[in-house]
């Protein structure tokens, strides 16, 4: 399985703080945001990752991550050109994804499970897509997706709705076999201009292709300052989380001093 972390867009929601810097490089805790997606990446045993960008920030990435060797991964980059949505940061992994499956996860979203029961359940999944869910209350004054449950089934989803009765928010956690690809190929952009990838994961859902969890612990999308300032309180009372990361991140750095 590869893995792919979307890393672009402009940041506007933490302007000034983004003004130079791209949010995903900013401090989370003790690590630039985009090491959590990549832990939880790497925890499922998937160490082949694309990064999608923008042109003016690729080489920070680079700078930070390189490779990826030093801390078991394989990353390759892609600049993406025009902030043009997810679907179109995600369509530039065509290549790269080739026949096999994908866990795509948006750079800004950080959460306390490991991803590794959904990533299995998805293994054994034939084909089609697999969602994360995260009961949020009030999603609609958070600016997300928002998924509506029949009998336990996704019902229908719904990008930043105004109004809902439904407390269930999609995470940027997504899962899809190489269909997305031609999926994407099929959307107009949305009244703003972007393709959604809400657009994406309801074309699954109307081939009766769209599996869905819920994530048991906490969540977040890390795209605004109370967000952002709700994280840093939650990982300071995380011990296990930050220690698991300082031993994948900090080993090599320890071992040379
Ligand atoms: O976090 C979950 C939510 O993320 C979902 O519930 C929504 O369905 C989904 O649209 C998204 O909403 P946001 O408003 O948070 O999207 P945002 O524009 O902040 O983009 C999320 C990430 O996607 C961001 O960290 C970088 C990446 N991205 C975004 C755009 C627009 C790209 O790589 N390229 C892009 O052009």
């Amino acid at each position: 399985m590869k893995g792919v972390v979307l890393a672009g867009g402009t940041g506007s929601r933490l302007y000034p703080l983004t003004k130079a810097v791209n949010k995903h490089l900013l401090p989370v805790g003790r690590f630039p945001m985009i090491y959590y997606p990549l832990y939880r990446l790497r925890e499922c045993g998937i160490t082949d990752v694309l990064i999608v960008t923008g042109r003016a920030d690729l080489g920070d990435f680079v700078r930070l991550l390189g490779s990826g060797l030093e801390f078991g991964m394989s990353l390759t980059y892609k600049v993406q050109e025009q902030a043009g949505g997810i679907s179109d940061a995600l369509s530039l992994a065509e290549c790269f994804c080739g026949h096999d499956k994908t866990i795509v996860i948006l750079g800004d979203n950080i959460c306390e499970d490991p991803l590794v029961p959904f990533a299995n359940a998805f293994r054994q999944q034939q084909s089609g897509a697999r969602i994360l869910l995260k009961e949020f209350s009030g999603p609609e004054k958070h600016q997300m997706a928002v998924a509506e449950i029949e009998r336990g089934k996704i019902h229908s989803i719904y990008e930043k709705p105004k109004y809902t009765n439904s407390d269930m928010c999609v995470t940027g956690i997504y899962m899809y076999d190489h269909l997305v690809f031609d999926l994407i190929r099929t959307l107009k952009p949305s009244a703003r201009g972007e393709l959604e990838i809400t657009d994406v994961n309801s074309l699954y859902l109307s081939k009766g292709l769209l599996h869905y969890d819920i994530l048991p612990g906490w969540w977040e999308d890390a795209g605004t300052i109370p967000a952002m300032t709700k994280i840093n309180r939650i990982l300071s009372e995380s011990p296990q989380l930050v220690a698991g990361m300082e031993k994948v991140y900090l080993q090599r750095q320890d071992h040379s001093l």
